[in-house]
């Protein structure tokens, strides 16, 4: 039995709630069948498993096509029942499997934009094709006359390649160009990495900056936000710290505690106390550190070998 058909055999489900910010671990079918009001999200972000084989909590996600085709298709009508009518919905999946998302979703909700996300990658890429550097994603909306979109709120500088900024002689007085822009349809964002403040144990983690740019293009503060895959809760934590409200579903109870961390909606899980790993390099911090404390001491050097004999240095 692959992971995908084992979800659909669980029915246990459990809630966490603080502060407008919702958390469910179990599996997003059931959640979104059975606890979330229709018509009641403004905006959804999508991020599920892409069939690649990618592990989770140390289970490969990996089926046939059509089967996982069928999955998806249960959770996107069901996402498409709970926004708004004026809501907007930004889905990924992998390269080869967007194509089939994008004819599903015609007809559906508006497709207004294709976005690629890039990224350099350091490691080592295909040798005998082109390797993947972009992941794509989806920008639709329910009404494209009647949606969310505050362009002001995510504006980047636009690149003319001028050293100095043109001048705009028919104003009066004369002023430089407007140089910023709503960005265009490639995202450049680096990837999560392991040294990176933000970073959770979790292989596909999606970056706050580019949670961001979304959130804010498409939703109003106070507005409801819906991640039905939300591994370490970036949507959530972005929608809290941008004074919107959250609901983030996920399967895995070691993402789960994640996000129950990140929101601050609980310091325990079933009697763990939830607390950020400690780097590797910031063990090595605190290590020398607790060696330079030693050489303040008036007896530093006594100190200094008493510590070496006992960590066997
Ligand atoms: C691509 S990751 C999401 C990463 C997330 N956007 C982030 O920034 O961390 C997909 C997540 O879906 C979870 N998942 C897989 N099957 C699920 C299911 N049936 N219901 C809910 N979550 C599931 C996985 O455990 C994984 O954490």
């Amino acid at each position: 039995m692959t992971n995908f058909e084992k979800t659909k055999l669980i029915i246990w489900m459990q809630k966490f709630e603080k502060q407008g910010h919702t958390i469910y671990h179990g599996d997003a079918i059931k959640v979104l069948s059975g606890e979330i009001a229709d018509k009641s999200v403004d905006l959804v972000f999508i991020d599920p498993p892409y069939n690649i084989g990618k592990k989770f909590n140390g289970k490969k996600y990996k089926q046939k096509d059509n089967e996982y085709l069928d999955w998806c298709y249960q959770w996107i009508d069901l996402c498409l029942k709970k926004l708004k009518d004026t809501g907007s919905m930004y889905i990924m999946t992998s390269t080869q499997m967007m194509p089939y998302f994008d004819i599903y979703l015609r007809g559906k909700i508006e497709i207004l934009s294709r976005i690629a996300w890039y990224y350099d990658s350091s490691g080592v890429q295909a040798k005998k094709y082109y390797g993947s550097m972009y992941e794509p994603i989806l920008f639709c909306v329910k009404d494209k006359k009647n949606y969310i979109f505050n362009a002001q709120d995510i504006l980047v500088e636009a690149k003319t390649g001028a050293k100095r900024k043109l001048i705009d002689y028919r104003k009066n007085p004369p002023q430089p160009y407007n140089t910023k822009k709503v960005p265009g349809n490639v995202w450049e964002y680096p990837r999560v990495r392991y040294r990176m403040k933000e970073y959770e144990n979790h292989p596909t983690q999606k970056p706050i900056k580019f949670l961001e740019r979304i959130i804010k293009a498409s939703s109003n503060e106070g507005d409801l936000i819906l991640d039905p895959f939300s591994g370490t809760f970036t949507t959530s934590h972005v929608a809290k710290t941008l004074n919107r409200q959250s609901i983030g579903i996920e399967l895995e109870d070691e993402y789960v505690k994640i996000g129950l961390r990140r929101l601050e909606v609980s310091t325990h899980y079933n009697g763990e106390k939830l607390e950020k790993e400690i780097k590797t390099y910031e063990r090595e911090k605190i290590e020398k550190s607790h060696v330079l404390k030693l050489f303040e001491e008036p007896n530093a050097a006594q100190l200094y070998e008493r510590n070496n004999e006992h960590s066997g240095k």
